[in-house]
């Protein structure tokens, strides 16, 4: 089946997620991460991946902004800088505002002059999603914002992925899904999507029942993917 339906992960993909950590590091209040921030966005990240793993399998569904928060606190601890209330602060009000990788406003125009859907599918809760999106200016080129709270687990449960068909009436082999996190690429092939993986950074592939269908650098090859 052709693709008619382009469905993107928000937080890696769509959204730096190491922006937080790095404009803070920059800003001369925050001087004490200027050396640490790469640790700290990446204990940040794995925690708050790790807890909502862990949520899932525990029927222990908590909102992402919970598990982020969480995340936030264990790495802040993890390299030194636990009771830092100012340094927190500033990087959970940072998570509002993560701005879009350069090439994904364009990417988006295209595929919607194409007359393909497109939406996000993400773990964010529905705020987080409209805060990111209204941030980066990319609220026209979507015509949806698919949150897991919907259906109250974490991905990568089968339920998450359901929400493409419901939304759009699309059938599994006419999505096109892209997720920077080779789990989500790895689970949504598994689900029956075609999938691309973007690696930015060169990571090895996830040792898991399913593989990614395309393997890219960054986004701007995904038009061509979608036939766009
Ligand atoms: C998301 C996380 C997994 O946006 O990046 O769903």
């Amino acid at each position: 089946m052709p693709i008619t339906t382009c469905i993107f992960d928000a937080y890696g993909t769509l959204f730096d997620v190491a922006a937080a950590a790095r404009q803070a590091a920059s800003e001369p209040d925050f001087s004490a991460i200027a050396e640490d921030w790469p640790q700290l966005a990446d204990h940040w990240r794995l925690k708050q991946l790790q807890y909502s793993w862990l949520r899932a399998v525990t029927d222990a569904h908590c909102d992402f902004w919970r598990v982020t928060q969480d995340g936030l606190d264990w790495a802040l601890e993890k390299t030194g800088h636990h009771g830092n209330g100012a340094l927190r602060d500033r990087l959970l009000q940072l998570y509002w505002e993560l701005g879009a990788y350069p090439e994904v406003p364009e990417m988006l125009e295209t595929l919607k002059s194409a007359g393909l859907n497109t939406a996000i599918l993400s773990n964010g809760s529905p705020a987080m999603l409209q805060g990111a999106v209204k941030s980066a200016g990319i609220e026209g080129t979507l015509d949806a914002l698919l949150s897991v709270e919907s259906v109250g687990i974490f991905k990568p449960d089968a339920r998450v992925y359901d929400l493409v068909g419901a939304e759009f009436g699309c059938a599994r082999d006419e999505v096109l899904f892209v997720s920077s996190n080779g789990w989500d690429a790895a689970a949504a092939t598994g689900y029956g999507f075609t999938t691309a993986w973007v690696n930015r950074g060169q990571d090895p592939v996830d040792r898991l029942p399913w593989t990614p269908a395309h393997t890219l650098a960054d986004l701007t090859g995904i038009p061509k993917l979608a036939g766009a």
